[in-house]
């Protein structure tokens, strides 16, 4: 007898009236229509059963911490560093778990079950590091926490930088992180990916850096980013965060970079809420939206995915989680508004963050794990349209969470009252 047996889904490529068998956290089975038994049995209603949401770029250490010890005043992204500056000495371990912890409980109800969080390194006491290590300790059971040690006050021009990550990493930080466009010149900038880099390959890690978070189109580290991980053969295990640089810059010689990106196999991880808020602050008008060339560079063959980066925090006072609500603001930015464009946004929150994750047995198929959401949407544009409710989320074959569908009662004057699903549904 099967655990679990999900019936009457549609899946992500349009398949429709899918049966999901489920033994042992595993799915032993994807095909239409199938009926057996099984110690629990769902019926999805034509709904979509999506695998579950990934955030490849986000803050841990600094979530929820809105306010703390003030509110970012300009908006700014260099005012947001300072701020968070300010707020470090301030950090205590206890309260800095209580935050994250609140947080993974806010992205298990959202359907988010693996997420990538930098950890400032920059600090000696190394305390967000110890933190975060304990918080993937406790959620280790319910959620896959992934942690980049990221120095952000920069590994060359902060005292003990690179001592400093080379520590978290001793400790058990999963992947080697950075900040070029954050050091002094541009050639520290290139200093500290080559530096970088090299470190991950010795060690056999996975990178992630910040880079060229900037309006300013001469910002390159990517080239250099894109280059290391060729030359040192980490085809597929390097990411360049954010890279709002490439907004700005020449044509001419995007043309030159998109192929060598691709190349690399160095994939992009653009955060649209935090770009469109931060990039553009020096600008009058017309004001640049700043976020990374997605589409174009999708069309490259450079895998990109969408990240969140920030929840109430420094930088960010919005935000809830909620990884349909980034894949909603990728594709205004990104303009992605063709039915294609809008479902490879959904893939941004999805299939290509597992690749930037390196998560095994991601997927709806045979032998992959069981960990998957069931969304009040009839396919991935409807769920992004709808920022659809989450009805139940499972992680290897156990119920997680679950939010009852979103329902409304309407009183209308000389019609009969009515409750049900009233949002609009699409073509
Ligand atoms: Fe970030």
């Amino acid at each position: 007898m099967l655990d679990l047996l999900i019936r009457n889904a549609t899946l992500p490529d349009g398949r429709s009236e899918m049966s999901v068998a489920v033994q042992d956290g595993r799915i032993a089975e994807v095909t239409a229509g199938l009926d057996a038994p099984a110690a629990q049995t769902v019926d999805a209603q034509g709904l979509l059963l999506t695998p579950h949401f990934i955030d490849p770029h986000f803050h841990m250490d600094a979530t929820l911490s809105y306010g703390l010890p003030r509110v970012n005043q300009s908006g700014t992204l260099l005012e947001g560093i300072a701020l968070w500056g300010e707020l470090k000495p301030l950090l205590k371990a206890e309260a800095l778990i209580e935050r994250a912890l609140a947080y993974c409980d806010w992205a298990v109800a959202k359907g988010l079950l693996a997420i990538r969080s930098h950890v400032d390194t920059s600090d000696a006491s190394l305390l967000a590091v110890d933190a975060l290590l304990e918080v993937r300790r406790q959620v280790a059971p319910y959620l896959d926490l992934q942690l980049v040690a990221f120095p952000q006050d920069g590994v060359l021009r902060s005292p003990g930088g690179i001592d400093n990550l080379e520590r978290a990493l001793d400790k058990g930080v999963d992947v080697v992180g950075g900040i070029p466009h954050f050091e002094r010149t541009m050639a520290e900038g290139a200093a500290s990916v080559k530096l970088l880099c090299e470190l991950a390959a010795a060690r056999g890690k996975r990178v992630d850096m910040h880079c060229d978070e900037s309006d300013d189109p001469l910002s390159r580290h990517i080239e250099t980013l894109a280059f290391e991980a060729q030359r040192l053969g980490l085809q597929g295990r390097v990411t360049g965060s954010h890279c709002t640089s490439m907004h700005s810059m020449d044509n001419y010689y995007v043309s030159k970079l998109l192929p060598l990106i691709a190349e690399s196999g160095v994939a992009v991880v653009s955060n649209p809420l935090i770009n469109i808020t931060l990039q553009g602050r020096h600008d009058s008008y017309p004001k640049r939206r700043g976020m990374t060339r997605v589409p174009e560079l999708m069309a490259a063959g450079v895998n990109v995915a969408f990240g969140h980066d920030c929840v109430m925090d420094p930088w960010y006072g919005m935000g809830s989680g909620d990884m349909l609500e980034v894949a909603h603001m990728g594709l205004h930015v990104a303009q992605m508004t063709s039915q294609a464009g809008i479902r490879q946004c959904f893939d941004a929150v999805t299939v290509n963050a597992a690749k930037v994750f390196g998560l095994e047995n991601y997927g709806l198929e045979a032998g992959c794990d069981a960990s998957f959401v069931l969304l009040q949407a009839r396919d991935p544009v409807e769920a992004i349209r709808l920022r659809a409710t989450r009805l139940k989320v499972w992680r290897r074959g156990q119920l997680l969470a679950e939010t009852p569908a979103a329902t409304a009662s309407l009183h209308l004057p000389g019609r009969a009252a009515q409750t049900g699903w009233m949002i609009p549904r699409g073509a």
